[in-house]
């Protein structure tokens, strides 16, 4: 019987790599697994973003990242915090994204939030919500969520494409679950022969 591959607690080698996309506009960016060291780079994009985009991130009122959390945040035995910038402009975080291992086991919760000068058809949050999802898949989580406002149309459109029904809002706010493809060991073991 084909096993399921159990989550993976150790930072996986491709997960060191900066994964690039080029938005609509022809820009590219780089997006590379942050380190404790960055907590200052991420309070920067915080005060690059208008409060109605850290609210719609949070789902409260926030204005930066406390050193604990951000401790969870690049705890790679637990979580996933992407950190992207264009390659013009390596030092200026434009946007984050955040998977956070929670219960039950296999289940990763998703968050993004991009500068406002560079939300809106670009098609940045989607590269960024697509490479996370690829990436919970690499680490064999089988469910990936997302606490979205009711009324955030942009993240909720992104979620949408990924195979997901969203469910009608019953509050202000939705918790998206998307079923993540399981990765099977003896397809691994196929794709190294
Ligand atoms: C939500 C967020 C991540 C989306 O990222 P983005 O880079 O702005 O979004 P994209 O450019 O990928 O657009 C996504 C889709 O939203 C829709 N959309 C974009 N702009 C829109 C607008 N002005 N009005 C309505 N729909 C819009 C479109 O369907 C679009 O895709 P398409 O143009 O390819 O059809 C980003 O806006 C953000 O960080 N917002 C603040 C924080 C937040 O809400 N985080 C999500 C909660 S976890």
């Amino acid at each position: 019987m084909v096993q399921p591959v159990p989550a993976l607690p150790a930072a996986f080698p491709a997960l060191h790599a900066p994964h690039a996309s080029i938005l609509k506009d022809g820009t590219r960016v780089l997006s590379r697994p942050a380190v404790r060291a960055d907590l200052d780079e991420v309070n920067g994009l915080y005060r690059r973003c208008s409060a109605e985009s850290r609210r719609a991130r949070h789902l409260t009122h926030r204005s930066e990242i406390r050193p604990h959390e951000w401790e969870r945040m690049v705890d790679v035995r637990k979580a996933i915090t992407l950190l992207t910038a264009t390659t013009t402009t390596p030092d200026e975080v434009i946007a984050m994204t955040n998977l956070i291992e929670t219960d039950p086991p296999g289940c990763a919760e998703l968050a993004v939030l991009v500068a406002d000068a560079w939300q809106r058809r670009l098609g940045l949050g989607t590269c960024l919500v697509r490479y996370a999802a690829s990436l919970a898949v690499l680490h064999g989580y089988s469910t990936l969520t997302a606490e979205v406002g009711a009324t955030n149309t942009r993240m909720l459109a992104i979620l949408r494409r990924l195979d997901t029904s969203v469910p009608q809002n019953t509050s202000s706010t939705v918790s998206i679950t998307v079923p993540l493809p399981v990765r099977h060991a003896h397809h691994d073991e196929k794709q190294r022969r």
